[in-house]
């Protein structure tokens, strides 16, 4: 209330008033990182941490220039994903994303739908890139690595099923050498797996690689069982105890996946040496539809400490 002493304010007067409401301090991001769900409309920022992604729903405040102002959603000093966010699943291990972060100088490159990132890596000349799942993308993948990075060496990991009662999940497979499994061309007198017309059955990891891949194994991941044998790859997700019997039988395989073979096959055919590691991930047979998301996480966290001290020991 205005006491208004001596009727000093009259009506028709006009006065100043300032309110303070405080201040609070808000997340901003570059736009790149806001992702906006089709169908709802509401918008979502991916968080990194700990070699994880995290798909958090945000309130959007200011947007100024370049940046958006975020009410809630994003903790402070987060880092979030600015670039391939539709490669990305809630809760996925980012374990390349680890090994990116490291690098320095990197230069980004995106060619076929995949980023390939260049730079150092323990101060070795290294490129990073996620191939995609399937013999085509792993090819085309190598191809690119060979022609437009030099690629000296082609190092593969990812996860594979068992074939052998005594290999088990998180166990490490280091390949020998690499057969497709669904090449059949029996028709023509093949035997199942011979690509026509080609001189090699199987293509054969570089046994320098190997060795320096196992020993780097025992260094960094000394709890887990390492075994060195072939791989089969094809373009199928095995999780059928008939369809493992074959595979087994027909080619005495360790471990099956769907990128190896044509990694190898490419490198082969561009003289590259190279080698696959593969950590387990299921039994590659009726269980393996359960086992896979669980053992999925253990399984990339093995790879990627073991990708790091193969590259120190390089
Ligand atoms: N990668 C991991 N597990 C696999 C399986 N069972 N079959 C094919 N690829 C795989």
């Amino acid at each position: 209330k205005l006491s208004n002493k001596d009727q000093r304010v009259r009506p028709g007067m006009f006065a100043r008033a300032t309110l303070n409401f405080g201040s609070k301090d808000n997340v901003v991001v570059p736009d790149l990182a806001i992702v906006k769900q089709s169908g709802s409309g509401d918008r979502y920022v991916y968080v990194y941490k700990d070699g994880k992604v995290t798909y958090n729903k945000v309130e959007l405040g200011r947007r100024m220039g370049a940046e958006y102002e975020l009410i809630s959603g994003v903790p402070d000093n987060s880092q979030v994903v600015i670039a391939g966010q539709t490669k990305l699943v809630n809760g996925m291990e980012v374990e390349v994303e680890k090994l990116k972060e490291r690098m320095q100088d990197v230069e980004i490159t995106r060619k076929a739908s995949m980023e390939f990132y260049a730079g150092t890596l323990e101060g070795k000349n290294v490129v990073v890139v996620r191939s995609g799942i399937g013999k085509v993308n792993a090819a085309v993948c190598t191809q690119i690595l060979i022609d437009d990075f030099d690629a000296e060496v082609v190092i593969n990991t990812g996860i594979a099923g068992s074939l052998n009662a005594d290999i088990n999940i998180g166990d490490l497979v280091i390949s020998t050498d690499l057969v497709h499994h669904d090449m059949n061309a029996v028709a023509f007198g093949y035997p199942v797996g011979q690509i026509p017309q080609m001189e090699t059955f199987s293509f054969k990891s570089d046994e320098a690689l190997r060795k320096l891949a196992v020993q780097a194994c025992k260094d960094v991941n000394p709890d887990i069982e390492v075994f060195e044998g072939r791989i089969a790859s094809g373009d199928q997700f095995v999780a059928d105890q008939g369809v493992k019997d074959e595979i087994v039988k027909q080619f005495d395989a360790y471990a099956v996946e769907m990128e190896g073979a044509a990694i190898g096959q490419a490198a082969y055919l561009n003289e590259i040496p190279f080698v696959i590691l593969r950590a387990i991930s299921d039994k590659a047979d009726n269980s393996a539809e359960m086992d896979y998301p669980t053992f999925e996480k253990k399984a990339a966290e093995h790879c990627a400490k073991l990708v790091e001290e193969f590259i120190v020991e390089l």
